[in-house]
């Protein structure tokens, strides 16, 4: 016995620290100095078990610089020049050095300040000048230097603002600093008030109709209630007619001419309209109105009471803590003053100027650092102690030469905080991350952020909406997969795709297909039509589909639209083996009215060979239960011969000329004649065919018949008998008239058989339709050789018969009689069975047996005497010789005894080829 024994050691993984030493170590990732390595490369240094070490560096071509910085002896360790356009001033005073997009301006050596151009040495290089302020050394001053000031600005150092540098006053008001130079009031004009004058001192608005009026001596020069101020204004006139004024007394105009102002109840002046404004002078004590011109044109104002005190300050001097020098009072008449305002030393608050503030640095707001107060506004500054910062000195600072990496600059911020400011390669609080997106601006379309791998720094792309790839750099190709349907073409276009639909596509995508089953107004028919399928069949089912539909059709219709009637789909199928489309039109008019059928036929049967058309008739056998002569039964084989019409079908003649051997008549009445059984087979007959018939032609031997000859018609279920007389006529011929003896006595003539008038005229006619159709009529014999017409060419015939008309009135057509011929008169009878026959009533089918009956016929043809008429032309002669003749002649005639024969034909017309067709069904 083996026995296997499988150990499992199991393996334990010391885990490895992977360590990774810079080749220089500024800045990171293998480039020295500025560089940025695009590609790090790594080098084994030492592996143990616990830790594997690799250095890794950069080859130059692989560092991109910082912006800023270029190659110099090693890749991007140099600084590009940013002094060249002297940015700091006059380059005699100052050194400028470059740093990384950016300079530093020091002064040069013997010179300080901030323009650098005090020089050291000089009062101005410690100067307490105000910043923008000029500083220049001066004797004359015990610091040893003045401050010039900028117009903003004034004191010793500038250090105060000047508040109405700005202009602050309106309406001509001058501005004064007041409050220790806190605040700034307006000294206003006469007539104008608020904070910066804006406002007008007086309550009367315009003059009275805005114009001047005539001086009336008469009613001013004597008036009681006179004013005269050499500062006249529309105020102080208005102060007087109040004064004036009584309860039964409204001084309600005041009129001022000048310095005179007169107070009355009614206008003291005469209107004068041709007085323009020459008049207007203004008032000595307000430029802003008219006084008018002493005795000579007056200015007239509505008198009005004043609502507020217009010098508020001046009448309560304690207003705003004036007094005390806690603030001023303005006067100020507006919605939101009670007739002034006060504006508050910095030291004291509240609208009247009532609560002391205290001093801002008291309590001393800086932490750590010295509080420096502007007396001007209360406001302080605190001067921070080394390593502290903030607005109160609250922070310590935080900024030392490391706090920002790879060349960041760091700023303090308010909040105790500090600020990197980095080189564009890097990014992060403290500038330590690579921020590679700033490296050629990879992403395209895109947002950028940097990635870390180890120590391997990429960048990831979020495209904007439309656009993919690594870099965004492809626009989204919304074509793939194609959204357009059915294979219509699909542009992409930016954020999108536009579907060019094949024709009978539609819908954004083109996935509709549109719907061509629609009904539509058929204007022969004068109705709508259900669908493109329904033309012709109800029952048909319209599918569409791209640029087109199918029709599923009823059961008696067919073709695409379903337009094509079975039957006639089949009947061409039969002849031509493929649907001609000149034939539907016709067959289609002729399922319309069938009785059309007769012609058209001819011409379909017409390009049959006649054995072709022959096959697809009945057959003797099919028709002829029996046929007799002379009461003995014939053979169908022997003595019926079967020949083709164009028109009329097979037709099946008893003795026929074409057959050697001939039956005469011998016996007069029923038992000498011709006696017929037969079917006519109605339930084969095509379904318009309303009736149904043996057609019977009786004519001379040698005669051919046409589709037009007299015929008789033998009906199913009936005994027809047909009683015959001959007449023979015949003609001299010669001087007493052209008469035709043989066929070829005339121009053409294309009827077997012998020469007949009709036969000749239809011979005419065909070559009259060769030469207008170029070719012949397929009803009627024709030319060896000649083409039978097709049923296209149908209505070229029937125009050129149409226009030539009767052949017989045509003179080209010559068709004598003929010298002889024999024409049979008929008296005809039909009698309807009446009874079933006996065999009937034996079969086990009655009702079969008597409708096969009903379908049968018998067809008697009878001579009732053997004798006949002749009708013979005779020369001209005189009566002795008439006379002398009449009785040999009689003899003559009395004494022949004529034996003729008679020929019967039986034909059969009608829709041969559907026939054929249903019996294959
Ligand atoms: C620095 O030198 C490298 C290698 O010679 C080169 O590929 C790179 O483009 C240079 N960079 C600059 C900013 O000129
Ligand atoms: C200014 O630049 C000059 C020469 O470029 C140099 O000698 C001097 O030391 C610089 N002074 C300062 C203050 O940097
Ligand atoms: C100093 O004062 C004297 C006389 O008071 C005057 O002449 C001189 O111009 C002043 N110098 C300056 C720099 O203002
Ligand atoms: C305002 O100006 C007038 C004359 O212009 C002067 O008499 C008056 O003292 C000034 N008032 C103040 C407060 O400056
Ligand atoms: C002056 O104003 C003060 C404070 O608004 C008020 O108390 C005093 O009554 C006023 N004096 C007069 C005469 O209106
Ligand atoms: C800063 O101020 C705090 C609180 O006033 C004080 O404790 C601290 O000693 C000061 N630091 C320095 C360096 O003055
Ligand atoms: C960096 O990222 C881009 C885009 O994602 C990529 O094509 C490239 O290969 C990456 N480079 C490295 C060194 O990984």
């Amino acid at each position: 016995m083996i026995f296997l024994l499988f150990l499992i050691f199991p393996h334990y993984s010391t885990p490895q620290t992977i360590e990774y030493v810079a080749a220089s170590p500024n800045p990171p990732h293998g480039c020295p100095n500025y560089g940025l390595c695009t590609d790090v490369t790594t080098t084994l240094v030492s592996s143990t078990n616990v830790s594997t070490t690799y250095k890794y560096g950069c080859a130059p071509e692989n560092c991109y610089c910082v912006d800023g910085t270029t190659n110099g002896t090693e890749p991007c360790d140099t600084i590009v020049d940013q002094c060249g356009n002297d940015p700091c001033g006059t380059p005699d005073k100052f050194n400028c050095t470059s740093k990384i997009e950016s300079y530093d301006c020091t002064c040069q050596a013997g010179f300080t300040g901030e323009k650098c151009d005090s020089e050291i040495g000089s009062a101005c290089a410690t100067s307490q000048c105000r910043e923008g302020s000029t500083c220049e050394a001066s004797d004359n001053s015990t610091t040893g230097y003045t401050c010039r000031c900028t117009d903003k600005q004034y004191g010793t150092y500038c250090e105060n603002d000047n508040l109405c540098a700005d202009w602050p006053c309106q309406n001509g008001g001058t501005c004064s600093m007041v409050l220790s130079n806190s605040n700034w009031i307006c000294n206003c004009t006469e007539g104008w008030q608020g904070r910066r004058c804006e406002t007008k001192n007086s309550v009367l608005s315009s003059p009275v109709m805005g114009k001047c009026y005539k001086y009336d001596y008469v009613k001013i020069g004597t008036h009681q209630t006179k004013y005269k101020d050499d500062k006249m204004t529309s105020d102080k006139c208005n102060e007087y007619a109040q004064e004036k004024s009584t309860d039964d007394k409204t001084l309600k105009y005041l009129t001022l001419c000048g310095e005179w102002c007169m107070v009355s109840e009614d206008m003291l002046v005469k209107d004068d309209v041709s007085m323009k404004d020459d008049c207007k002078k203004s008032c000595g004590g307000d430029s802003s109105e008219y006084c008018g011109k002493v005795n000579s044109r007056c200015i007239v104002y509505e008198a009005g009471e004043m609502e507020t005190d217009p010098n508020a300050c001046e009448d309560n001097s304690t207003l705003c803590g004036a007094e005390l020098g806690h603030g001023m009072c303005i006067n100020w008449q507006s919605d939101v003053t009670d007739g002034f305002a006060c504006i508050c030393e910095p030291l004291w608050t509240g609208p009247d100027c009532e609560n002391p503030v205290a001093s801002a640095c008291t309590p001393n707001p800086c932490v750590n650092g010295t509080c420096v107060l502007n007396e001007q506004y209360n406001k302080y500054k605190c001067d921070c102690d080394d390593g502290f910062s903030g607005d109160n000195c609250e922070y310590s600072k935080t900024c030392t030469a490391a706090t920002c990496l790879y060349g960041g600059t760091c700023t303090e911020t308010n909040n105790g905080g500090f600020k990197c400011d980095c080189l564009n390669l890097y990014s992060g609080n403290r500038c330590e991350e690579i921020n590679r997106c700033n490296y050629g601006d990879p992403c395209v379309n895109g947002k950028c952020e940097t990635t870390v791998d180890g120590i391997t720094t990429n960048y990831t792309c979020t495209c904007d909406d439309g656009w993919t790839g690594a870099n965004c750099e492809t626009m989204i190709d919304f074509c793939t997969p194609d959204p357009c349907k059915y294979n219509s073409t699909c542009t992409p276009k930016f954020k999108g795709y536009d579907c060019t639909c094949l024709t009978g596509l539609t819908g954004a995508n083109c996935s509709e297909i549109i719907d061509l089953c629609v009904p539509y107004w058929d204007n022969e028919a004068w109705k709508w039509i259900k669908s493109p399928c329904n033309s012709k069949d109800d029952m048909a089912n319209c599918t569409k589909k791209i640029n087109g539909f199918t029709c599923s059709c009823g059961e008696k219709w067919t073709d695409t639209l379903c337009d094509l009637n079975v039957l006639i789909k089949d009947v061409l199928m039969a002849i031509y083996g493929h649907v001609d489309l000149t034939m539907i039109t016709l067959l289609n008019d002729l399922m319309q009215n069938p009785s059309q059928i007769k012609d058209m036929v001819p011409f379909i049967t017409g390009l049959l060979t006649d054995s072709e058309r022959s096959d697809l008739s009945w057959d003797a056998g099919d028709l002829f239960n029996w046929i007799a002569f002379e009461d003995q039964r014939l053979d169908l084989n022997r003595d019926i011969h079967k020949w083709n019409d164009v028109v009329l079908g097979n037709c099946f003649t008893f003795n026929h000329r074409d057959r050697n051997f001939t039956y005469l008549m011998r016996r007069p009445g029923r038992h000498g004649g011709i006696q017929a059984f037969m079917k006519t087979r109605q339930d084969e007959y095509a379904p318009w065919y309303d009736t149904a018939a043996i057609n019977v032609f009786i004519h001379n031997r040698d005669d051919y018949v046409f589709s037009e000859s007299v015929r008789y018609n033998a009906q199913p279920n009936a005994q027809s008998t047909i009683n015959i007389f001959m007449t023979r006529y015949t003609r001299l011929g010669g001087n007493y008239g052209k008469c035709i003896k043989k066929p070829s006595e005339v121009k053409n003539y294309y009827y077997p058989g012998a020469y007949t008038t009709d036969g000749c005229l239809r011979t005419c006619y065909q070559d009259r339709m060769k030469e207008e159709c170029n070719c012949m009529d397929p009803r009627y014999p024709q030319a060896p050789n000649s083409t039978s017409c097709q049923l296209s060419e149908r209505s070229c015939v029937t125009e050129a018969s149409e226009a030539a008309g009767d052949p017989s009135t045509w003179s080209s057509c010559v068709c004598p009689l003929p010298c002889s011929n024999q024409e049979y008169s008929v008296t005809w009878s039909k009698a309807n069975f009446v009874n079933l026959p006996i065999t009937c009533e034996k079969s086990s089918d009655v009702a079969t047996c008597q409708k096969q009956y009903k379908d049968q016929l018998m067809v008697s043809i009878i001579l009732p005497q053997l004798d006949f008429k002749i009708y013979a032309e005779t020369p001209a002669m005189d009566f002795n010789k008439f006379l002398s003749q009449l009785g040999g002649q009689l003899g003559v005639l009395m004494g022949i005894n004529v034996v003729t024969f008679i020929e019967v034909v039986f034909l059969f017309f009608g829709m041969f080829m559907v026939l054929c067709q249903k019996y294959e069904k």
